[in-house]
C-alpha cells in the first residue's frame, strides 16, 4: 500500500471534500537549508570579474569556509552566486555586506506531488494488466481515437480556433522547468535534440538527486520514472500531439512551438532547492526561451521582498522572456499563492475545472443499464464482475456512511466475507474525510475500488499512475453513481450485483459535462500577496486533465492541479507572441489578461467569483489574437484604502473602423482571509472555508460611452469605492471587473483590494469578537500542562500571580495572547520592567492603579529604541522566512525564559509587565512612533530558583 503523505504544491489528486465545505490545505513548512544563501551583486561591484571572484572580494566571502552551490553569471539579468557556509552566517550580515545587492535563504521548493487533502489514497491495483489495451511495460499506447471531449480544454480556452487557422506556435520557443519528461512517447516527438519537438534543455539533478546529496547534471532531460510524470504531463499539455494511429489524439496548446525542457526534480525527493531552479530559469534563456513555464512553486509568507525570483523574473521580462508560473494548490484560502507565481512581473495561473470528463467508459449490469465510469482506459476485465457493497454482511442498512470507509465494522465485515477479489470490484461511496480509510482496501486483498460520488459538487481526482497497470479506483459520475445506489436497493435478498465493462470506446462518445467544469477548482490557490498585488493573473483549465505520461507507467494520466492550467497558459502565450513577435511580455500579458472572460461563483447568486481566484479570469486565447482594441492597464491591484484614488484606463482603437465602446462594472465575490472572526471562533485568525459575499464596490466613469477613430487613443478615468467594513482583522478583499465592450469584443480589467488603510488601523488586534472571553490583546492563566486557548482563565486586573513548578501541572503560567491582525514587518514580544515609563498605544491595565512592584534582581538590558528590557519573549523580522505576515500569537509560558541576541535564560522571581510592539504599514522600523504598541498588566512571578536556575 503506498499513500503519498503530506502536500504537494502544484498536481493534485484525491481531494474531494465538497466545494462548499473544502477547508483550506494546510500549508507546507519551509525547509530552509541551513546557511546557504542566493546572493546577488551591487552591479558596480567588480563588474568584470566571474560571480565566485566576485563573491571572494565581499566581507562574507573574505571568511573562508564556504562552499560554492552555483554561480549565475548572467550579467545582464542576474549575478550572483549560491553558497554554503560552513559555519553560522545570518541572513542579515550577508545582505549587508559591502557589494551585495540582495540576499535570500536557499529554500527547498516542495515537488508538486499528489496531496490527499480529504481524499482517496492510491489504491495500487494488482491485477494483472496483460488483457489491457495498454499492453506490457514495454508498452504499446492505445489506439482510443474518437474518445469525447479529450481535447475540450482547446475549446474552453478558445485556442482551437487559432489551430483551426494554423496558428500553433511556429517560430516561438519555450522552456518548462520541471521533472523531466519522456520525450519518448511519440505525442512528445519520440526524441531529444535539433530537429525534434524538444529540442534543447539540461536536466539539473539526475535521476538520483534527493535535495541534498549530490545533483548529478546532465544535458539530456529525459525522465522514465514515475516521477518524470510532472513533467511529461505538463509538456504534453504544452505542445504534445498524437501520432495518427497511436493514443486519443490528444493535442497540446503549442503543437508547433519548439520546446526546452529543464529538469529541476528527479526520480527521488520531496524537493529541490530554490537556487537550481534559478539556473534552470537563467539557462532556459540563454537557450532563447520566449516564455517559461513553471508548475513549480513554494508557498510562504509572501511578501514580495522575500521572493529570491522577483529581480530574476523582473529581468527576464525587461529581456522579452516571459515567465508563466503556477499560483498553487493550497485554495481555497486567502494569501496562499506560490513563489514564484507572485514575482510581479510573471503571469501566475489558477486552475478552472474542466467543462467535460476527458474520457469515460461504460459498464452495464445484468438488466443492461448502463453506468458510466471515469478512467484514463476502459477496465480491461473481460468477464463479469460481481460487486460487493463496502457494509454488505453487517446485516444493517447499508447508507452512504457505511459504504465511505469511515465505518469501521464494514472494514471487518468485508474481512470477514468470503469474496474472490480477483473477480470483485469493491464498491465505496466518496464522502468528505473517509477516502484516507480505503487503504484498508488494500490488505483484504481487492484490487479494483469503485467509488461512488454522494453529492454533485466533488471533484474526481484520479491516481497518477505509477505503473501501467489499470486504474485501483473506478469513479462512477454523479448520475450513474445515484444510478448504481438505486440499482443495488432495487435487489432482492441473496441476489448479486454484477457489471460487465465494455472494452472500447465506442460506446461513449458522448461527452460527459463535469458538474464543477468551468468554475475555478477549489484547490486554487488565491493571492493576493501581502503588498496587496492581485494573483493570480489568469485562470486556464487544470482541473482533471488528460495528458501524457511516462511509457512505463501508462503514457497517459490525468492530473489535476495549477501546474496543468500554466502550461496552456504558457502555450498561449506563445501563440500570441508568434502573431505578435515584437510586443513586449508586459503588452502580451495586457493582451491575454484584458480579452479573459470573468467567470461565475460556483452555486452562488454572485455573479463572479473573487479576482483573487481567478485574476481577469478564463484565458480567451482567440480573443486576444483577435482583439479590436488594446487596453491598458490590464488589472487595479488598489491596495489599502477606503476611498482608492482615480484610476486611468487607456483605450486605443486598433481596428480599421470607427468603433463605438461602453464601459460598465461587473462586481465580484467579496472575500474575507478569516472568516471565523465573524463566527466569533476562538482561532478567528486562522485562514476559514472559503465564503463569498456580496458587497459590492461601486464605480464611476468620466465617461461611460465613446467612439474611437482608426488608431485613435483616448484615456478615461474610473473610480472605484468599496464599501466600509466593521473587521478589519477578518482582512475582508473586495473585488470586481470594470468591462469595456466594443463594436466586436468584451473586455475586462479585473481588481481588487482593501477597503480601509492599514496604517489607519493599526497591526495589532483589537476589539475581537470571540465566543470565549480572551480577545487579543490580553494576558491570561493557565495550568502549566493545558496548553490550550479552552483551558485559559482571564486574570484579575491591573495584576496576577503565576507560579512556575517543577511539575508543569502544578504552575499556573501566564498566556499571552497578543495577534498581530496586519500584517507587519517587525513584530517584538518582551518582558520589561513592571514600572517602566513606556506608553504604549494600548494600555493592557488602569495606568492609574498604583501598585506596590515586587522588585526582581533580573539584569535590565537597554533595550530596542531606548525601552529598557528584561529579554525578548519572540521576535519576528522580515527576513525571517515566517511568521511576519498576519500572524496569531499565543505564547504559552512553559518555562520563564527568555532571550537576549540569541543568548537564552531564566528570570526570577519578581515583577514584569509584557511588552507587544509591530511596526505599522509603510513604518519606518527606526521610528517609535511607527509602532502600535500593546503594554499588559503586571505578571508577579514566583520562580523556584533551584527548579529553573537563572545564569
Ligand atoms: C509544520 O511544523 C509544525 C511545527 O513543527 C507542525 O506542527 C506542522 O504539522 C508542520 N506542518 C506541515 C504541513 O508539515
Ligand atoms: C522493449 O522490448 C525491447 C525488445 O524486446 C527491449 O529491447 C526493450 O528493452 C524493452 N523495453 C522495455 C522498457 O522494457
Ligand atoms: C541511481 O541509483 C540507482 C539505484 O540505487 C543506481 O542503480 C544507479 O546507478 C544510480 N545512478 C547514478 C547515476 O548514480
Ligand atoms: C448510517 O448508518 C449508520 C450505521 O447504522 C448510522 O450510525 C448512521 O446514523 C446512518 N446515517 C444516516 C445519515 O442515516
Ligand atoms: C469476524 O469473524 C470473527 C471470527 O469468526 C468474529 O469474532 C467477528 O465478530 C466477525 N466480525 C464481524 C464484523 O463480522
Amino acid at each position: 500500500m503506498k499513500v503519498k503523505a503530506a502536500f504537494s504544491l502544484l498536481a493534485v489528486t484525491g481531494s474531494a471534500a465538497s466545494l462548499s465545505t473544502v477547508q483550506p490545505a494546510q500549508k507546507p513548512n519551509i525547509t530552509v537549508v541551513p546557511n546557504a544563501y542566493i546572493i546577488e551583486f551591487q552591479p558596480d561591484f567588480h563588474p568584470s570579474l566571474q560571480p565566485l571572484q566576485r563573491f571572494a572580494q565581499t566581507p562574507v566571502g573574505v571568511k573562508a569556509g564556504y562552499q560554492l552551490r552555483h554561480e549565475f553569471n548572467s550579467s545582464d539579468i542576474f549575478s550572483g552566486v549560491s553558497v554554503t557556509f560552513h559555519s553560522d552566517v545570518d541572513l542579515e550580515s550577508v545582505r549587508k555586506a559591502n557589494g551585495v545587492k540582495n540576499a535570500w535563504h536557499v529554500t527547498i521548493v516542495p515537488r508538486p506531488e499528489p496531496y490527499f487533502r480529504n481524499g482517496s489514497p492510491k489504491v495500487l491495483s494488482t491485477r494483472s494488466s496483460t488483457q489491457s489495451t495498454a499492453g506490457s511495460s514495454n508498452t504499446t499506447l492505445p489506439n482510443l481515437r474518437g474518445v469525447s471531449g479529450v481535447n475540450q480544454p482547446l475549446l474552453s480556452a478558445n485556442i482551437q480556433k487559432l489551430h483551426d487557422e494554423g496558428i500553433r506556435g511556429k517560430g516561438v520557443q519555450i522552456g518548462i522547468i520541471d521533472s523531466g519528461v519522456d520525450y519518448r512517447h511519440p505525442a512528445l516527438g519520440g526524441g531529444f535534440g535539433p530537429g525534434f519537438k524538444i529540442a534543447f534543455g539540461w536536466d539539473f539533478v539526475g535521476d538520483n538527486y534527493t535535495g541534498s546529496n549530490t545533483p548529478m547534471p546532465s544535458p539530456d532531460p529525459l525522465a522514465t520514472c514515475p516521477s518524470g510524470g510532472h513533467g511529461t504531463h505538463t509538456l504534453g499539455i504544452l505542445a504534445m500531439e498524437d501520432p495518427d494511429d497511436e493514443g486519443f489524439g490528444l493535442i497540446g496548446g503549442a503543437p508547433d512551438a519548439t520546446i526546452g525542457a529543464y529538469r529541476i526534480l528527479s526520480c527521488l525527493g520531496s524537493g529541490t532547492p530554490n537556487d537550481i531552479i534559478i539556473s534552470a530559469m537563467l539557462r532556459a534563456a540563454q537557450d532563447g526561451a520566449d516564455v517559461i513555464s513553471m508548475s513549480i512553486g513554494i508557498i510562504g509568507d509572501l511578501w514580495e521582498a522575500l521572493n529570491p525570483f522577483e529581480p530574476v523574473v523582473t529581468q527576464l521580462a525587461q529581456k522579452g522572456v516571459a515567465v508563466v508560473a503556477a499560483v498553487g494548490n493550497f485554495g481555497p484560502a486567502i494569501y496562499s499563492a506560490s513563489i514564484p507565481g507572485i514575482c510581479k512581473d510573471a503571469l501566475s495561473v489558477g486552475a478552472v475545472e474542466n467543462a467535460v470528463y476527458p474520457t469515460h467508459y461504460q459498464a452495464h449490469d445484468e438488466k443492461h443499464r448502463l453506468l458510466d465510469y471515469i478512467s484514463v482506459l476502459p477496465f480491461p476485465a473481460k468477464s463479469e464482475q460481481d460487486v460487493f457493497v463496502l457494509g454488505t454482511g453487517l446485516g444493517i442498512p447499508i447508507n452512504d456512511t457505511v459504504a465511505s470507509g469511515c465505518y469501521q465494522p464494514a472494514w471487518d465485515a468485508a474481512a470477514n466475507a468470503t469474496v474472490d477479489w480477483s473477480t470483485t470490484i469493491l464498491l465505496v461511496s466518496f464522502t468528505d474525510d473517509c477516502g484516507n480509510s480505503w487503504f484498508q482496501a488494500q490488505d483484504l486483498g481487492v484490487s479494483t475500488i469503485m467509488a461512488y460520488l454522494t453529492s454533485e459538487d466533488q471533484l474526481i481526482e484520479l491516481d497518477e499512475p505509477e505503473n501501467d497497470n489499470p486504474p485501483g479506483t473506478l469513479w462512477l459520475t454523479y448520475n450513474s453513481s445515484k444510478a448504481i445506489v438505486e440499482n443495488i436497493k432495487g435487489l432482492s435478498p441473496n441476489e448479486t450485483y454484477s457489471l460487465q465493462f465494455v472494452s472500447t470506446a465506442s460506446q461513449s462518445q458522448q461527452l460527459i459535462a463535469d458538474p464543477l467544469g468551468k468554475f475555478v477548482d477549489s484547490f486554487s490557490s488565491l493571492g493576493p500577496t501581502i503588498e496587496m498585488t492581485m494573483h493570480p493573473k489568469i485562470a486556464s483549465p487544470g482541473g482533471t486533465i488528460l495528458s501524457t505520461w511516462p511509457l512505463e507507467a501508462g503514457g497517459y494520466a490525468i492530473v489535476s492541479g495549477t501546474s496543468m492550467a500554466t502550461p496552456l497558459a504558457a502555450a498561449s502565450y506563445a501563440l500570441l507572441k508568434s502573431q505578435f513577435p515584437h510586443l513586449t511580455v508586459a503588452q502580451l500579458f495586457d493582451r491575454l489578461k484584458t480579452a479573459a472572460s470573468p467567470l461565475p461563483e460556483y452555486n452562488s447568486t454572485i455573479p463572479f467569483t473573487s479576482t483573487l481566484r481567478q485574476g481577469a479570469g478564463m484565458l480567451d486565447v482567440y480573443a486576444a489574437v483577435k482583439a479590436d482594441s488594446t487596453i491598458s492597464p490590464s488589472e487595479f491591484s488598489l491596495r489599502d484604502s477606503a476611498s482608492p484614488p482615480p484610476q486611468n484606463i487607456t483605450i486605443t482603437n486598433d481596428s480599421k473602423q470607427a468603433n463605438h465602446y461602453t464601459i460598465s462594472h461587473d462586481p465580484a465575490a467579496f472575500l474575507r482571509a478569516h472568516e471565523n472572526y465573524l463566527a466569533g471562533e476562538p482561532n478567528f485568525d486562522t485562514n476559514s472555508a472559503y465564503t463569498p459575499h456580496s458587497v459590492p464596490a461601486s464605480a464611476q466613469f468620466s465617461t461611460t460611452k465613446l467612439t474611437l477613430q482608426p488608431g485613435e487613443s483616448t484615456t478615461i478615468t474610473v473610480h472605484i469605492t468599496p464599501q466600509p467594513d466593521k473587521y478589519p482583522y477578518s482582512t475582508p478583499v473586495y473585488s470586481g471587473f470594470i468591462r469595456i465592450s466594443s463594436d466586436n469584443n468584451v473586455y475586462s480589467i479585473p481588481y481588487m483590494g482593501l477597503p480601509y488603510s492599514r496604517d489607519a488601523v493599526g497591526p495589532i488586534t483589537q476589539n475581537a469578537t470571540t465566543t470565549i472571553p480572551y480577545a487579543s490583546p490580553q494576558v491570561l492563566s493557565a495550568p502549566g500542562d493545558q496548553q490550550n486557548v479552552f483551558s485559559a482563565k482571564a486574570t484579575t486586573p491591573n495584576i496576577d500571580t503565576y507560579h512556575w513548578k517543577a511539575n508543569a501541572s502544578e504552575s499556573i503560567i501566564p498566556f499571552l495572547r497578543i495577534d498581530i491582525g496586519l500584517p507587519s514587518k517587525h513584530i517584538l514580544y518582551e518582558l520589561v520592567p513592571a514600572n517602566t515609563t513606556f506608553v504604549p498605544t494600548i494600555y493592557g491595565f488602569d495606568p492609574s492603579v498604583k501598585i506596590d512592584y515586587q522588585d526582581t534582581p533580573q539584569p535590565i538590558l537597554p533595550g530596542f529604541l531606548g525601552v529598557p528590557t528584561y529579554g525578548t519573549i519572540k521576535e519576528y523580522n522580515l527576513t525571517d522566512v515566517r511568521g511576519s505576515s498576519a500572524t496569531g500569537f499565543y505564547y504559552f509560558f512553559t518555562s520563564p525564559t527568555l532571550s537576549n541576541n540569541g543568548v537564552t535564560y531564566n528570570i526570577t522571581s519578581g515583577d514584569y509587565r509584557p511588552l507587544g510592539r509591530a511596526l505599522k504599514w509603510n513604518g519606518n522600523e527606526t521610528n517609535p512612533d511607527d509602532y502600535e504598541s500593546y503594554l499588559g498588566p503586571v505578571i508577579r512571578a514566583d520562580i523556584p530558583a533551584d527548579v529553573f536556575p537563572s545564569r
